[in-house]
């Protein structure tokens, strides 16, 4: 079976405008693997958000490598996902400006991704949310944190996280997506520091890091000032509580 029917056929998640990209790759995950995918996909909407499935072969062991598939995120997966971030970015990731605009917050709706492997075990996350640009200024998304499991680095998982958060934010109807990163990576997706100049993080940042992109022509024309969180508040929880 190719990964396109087996996608169609797994009921994993709707085909994903990914689909081109990841069909390009070995063809899909067998059934054990799958059901695994199925059962840890639990409380994921997945009729809203299409998922993606994608295995490397090893030429050389003629085996599988490494597989992961790309699902909603779900409550089940909060320690795991903040254990991988531990272990990505360290204890100074709470102290970033962008985690002022995601602290107490919850991200926007239908906009958090994990990567699994073929275990079920969470080896990549990104989320995305609401945030404002300026005081009274236009609606816009920030990304991130974006991490993969340290020895799966370089396997495709943080571009396929990538592709496909931008594909939903598209597909919800957001206007542009904003993030603070390395250009050198994000600049393949789209992202660049062209429209950012007058906007500003609520904390220290460099500059040249603020990154933006367009998802609808003129999302960012006038855009200025200090970017506000505009997420759903989380209710009930201590100020610091991480959703
Ligand atoms: C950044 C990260 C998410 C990329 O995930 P990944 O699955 O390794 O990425 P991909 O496999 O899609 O792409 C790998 C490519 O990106 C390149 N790359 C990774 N980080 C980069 C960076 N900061 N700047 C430039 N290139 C980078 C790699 O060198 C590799 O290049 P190649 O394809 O020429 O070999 C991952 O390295 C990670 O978790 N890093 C730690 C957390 C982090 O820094 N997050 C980003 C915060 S800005």
């Amino acid at each position: 079976m190719d990964l396109a029917n087996f996608i169609i056929n797994s009921g994993v998640g709707g085909i994903s405008p990914l689909e081109g990209e990841m069909a390009g790759r070995p063809e899909g995950v067998g059934s054990t693997e799958l059901d695994l995918l199925r059962q840890k996909d639990v409380g994921a909407s997945r009729a809203a958000t299409p998922s993606v499935a994608c295995r490397d072969i090893s030429p050389s062991r003629g085996e599988i490598a490494r597989a992961f598939a790309i699902v909603a995120e779900s409550v089940i997966d909060t320690a795991a996902r903040e254990a991988l971030l531990d272990r990505a970015m360290g204890p100074k990731r709470r102290k970033k400006s962008s985690e002022k605009l995601r602290r107490g917050r919850r991200p926007s709706e239908g906009l958090a991704f994990v990567a699994r492997d073929a275990s079920g075990a969470v080896v990549g996350t990104v989320r995305l949310w609401d945030v404002r640009l300026g005081e009274g200024g236009p609606a816009a998304l920030l990304l991130g944190p974006l991490a993969v499991e340290l020895g799966l680095k370089s396997g495709g998982i943080g571009s396929a996280l990538m592709r496909h958060a931008i594909a939903e934010a598209a597909r919800l109807g957001h206007g542009a997506i904003l993030l603070v990163g390395d250009a050198p990576y994000y600049g393949r997706f789209g992202f660049s520091a062209d429209r950012t100049g007058a906007l500003a993080m609520p904390g220290p940042y460099e500059r040249h890091r603020l990154l933006a992109l367009q998802l609808k022509d003129g999302a960012l024309d006038g855009a200025r000032g200090t970017i506000k969180a505009a997420g759903r508040k989380i209710k009930g929880q201590a100020p610091g509580f991480v959703a």
